[in-house]
């Protein structure tokens, strides 16, 4: 494989999800028992990139602490003969190497991957938003650099959605090149439906040229007023191109509440123990 960083920006704010979000970063809120960020971090490191950059911010310190060590938790748990929990808490301590940087101010996902130059200038890097959660066989961001790794250039994950959520996303115009692969030509954050150039919507995974970085920091501010990596890749097709491909595997939006629901109910009832809870309470036992 040849991206070996992927970049986090876990810097906003979670409003969809407030009042819990006022005190808990959204991308520590549980799936099952697992945070939301750490099914991103796992699909990073299966996908071969060991090198992990969090672009982060004032209120998210609690995901530095969750993949640091705890001493006292660790001697703890060895004290009192819970290896399994033991070995799992160092698991997860030496899951990969990450290095956080801040997002001062909160200028938009554009201006969070620019964050990210320091350490992503030299190479094609990929970009995950942990929001996204992805159940597949072959993880999305894999899918993405396999895809890179054939064709070259700038790949982004697809989804062919309904018109009516059509808008809330960056979705692009382009010829499907081979089945599932799109060569796309143009893209627009957001559109409203009738200007929309078409039904494939940008997800969160990215393989992202470092040419992007010149461009981000030419990028007014765009939808939102915020500084937009949709219309950095527009500007980036100018120069190289830019594929989509339609991702194998089930999503769930975790930023939303309905989203993140689901992929409980999901995930629990792929759990021998837990899928009984699920049906027990669904069917009013
Ligand atoms: C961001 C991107 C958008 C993309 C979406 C995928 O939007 O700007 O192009 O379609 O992620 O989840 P956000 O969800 O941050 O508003």
């Amino acid at each position: 494989m040849s991206v070996k960083k992927c970049l986090f920006p876990v810097a906003g704010l979670g409003t969809r999800f407030l009042p819990v979000t006022k005190e808990i970063a959204k991308e520590m809120l549980p799936l099952v028992n697992r945070p939301i960020i750490s099914y991103g971090v796992e699909e990073a490191l299966s996908s071969g990139c060991g090198d992990i950059i969090m672009i982060t911010g004032r209120a998210k310190n609690s995901i530095e602490n969750y993949f640091d060590r705890s001493f006292e938790l660790e001697d703890l748990l060895f004290r009192r003969g819970k290896k399994e929990l033991y070995e799992m808490m160092l698991k997860i301590s030496n899951m990969a190497e990450i290095l956080y940087i801040r997002q001062r101010e909160p200028l938009g996902l554009g201006h969070a991957v620019l964050c990210g130059e320091p350490v992503c200038k030299d190479d094609y890097f990929g970009v995950i938003l942990p929001d996204d959660v992805f159940i597949s066989d072959v993880p999305v961001l894999s899918q993405l650099i396999q895809v890179h790794d054939r064709l070259g250039g700038s790949v982004v994950a697809l989804e062919v959605v309904e018109p009516e959520k059509i808008s809330r996303y960056g979705v692009i115009a382009g010829v499907e090149e081979e089945p599932g692969i799109m060569k796309i030509s143009d893209m627009v954050e957001k559109p409203k439906l009738e200007d929309a150039p078409s039904n494939y919507a940008i997800m969160g995974r990215y393989v992202l040229s470092p040419t992007i970085f010149s461009l981000l920091k030419q990028q007014h501010a765009g939808t939102g007023g915020e500084i937009q990596l949709t219309d950095a890749l527009r500007n980036l097709l100018k120069y190289e191109p830019v594929h989509g491909v339609v991702y194998r595997g089930r999503r769930f939006d975790c930023g939303t509440q309905k989203g993140w629901l689901s992929a409980n109910i999901q995930l629990a009832l792929e759990d021998p123990v837990l899928r009984d809870v699920v049906l027990e309470v669904v069917n009013g036992k």
